[in-house]
């Protein structure tokens, strides 16, 4: 190797290691958390862990593949993020809050309730932080009813209860 080429070599080297300038931003995105209040750890899987009469199961108190999110899980993915970035220069939040459950074991302020303890704790982990919220097609009261001239004031109150939290 001539003088030349270990001369390229070490430059090469040290433009691949170089350390991120000042202007090097971190955020993050979460996004559906889809939080199951009913989530049971004997709850049948197959029927999206709640419990019923027929059995019992033993799921993870951190959940089941095959079913929405427990709050011990939530709770534990927030502190994820604050543990490996404490101080992201803001955090998206891309929506699908509520489970997958069909519209009629809802109502339009257990939905919001769902979405405003997410928005709390989101908001008490990252108590300086901008989070910008994004309505997905389960923040919606009944689910996928965005179309604002038929469901104007749900569009309003699920907005509401995102935001809150969040001034
Ligand atoms: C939990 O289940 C009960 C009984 O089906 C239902 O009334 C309630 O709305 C559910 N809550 C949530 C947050 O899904
Ligand atoms: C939200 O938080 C309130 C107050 O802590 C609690 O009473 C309620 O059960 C929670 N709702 C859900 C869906 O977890
Ligand atoms: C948030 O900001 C306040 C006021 O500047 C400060 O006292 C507090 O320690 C900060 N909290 C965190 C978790 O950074």
């Amino acid at each position: 190797m001539n003088t030349q080429r270990v001369f390229f070599l070490v430059w090469i080297i040290n433009v691949c290691s170089s350390q991120p300038t000042g202007n090097t931003g971190f955020f993050w995105q979460v996004t559906d958390f889809h939080y199951d209040a009913n989530y049971s750890t004997k709850g049948n899987p197959w029927k999206m862990c709640h419990d019923s009469s027929e059995g019992s199961y033993s799921n993870s108190i951190y959940g089941n593949y095959q079913c929405d999110s427990p709050w011990r899980l939530i709770l534990s993915a927030t502190a994820a993020m604050k543990r490996l970035h404490p101080d992201p220069d803001f955090i998206l939040w891309t929506g699908d809050s509520v489970p997958h459950v069909p519209d009629s074991t809802l109502d339009l302020q257990k939905n919001a309730q769902n979405i405003g303890n997410i928005s709390l704790l989101l908001r008490s982990v990252f108590p300086n932080t901008s989070i910008y919220p994004v309505l997905g097609n389960h923040d919606e009261y009944p689910a996928d009813a965005y179309p604002p001239p038929i469901f104007p004031r749900s569009v309003q109150s699920v907005l509401h209860s995102m935001v809150n939290a969040g001034s």
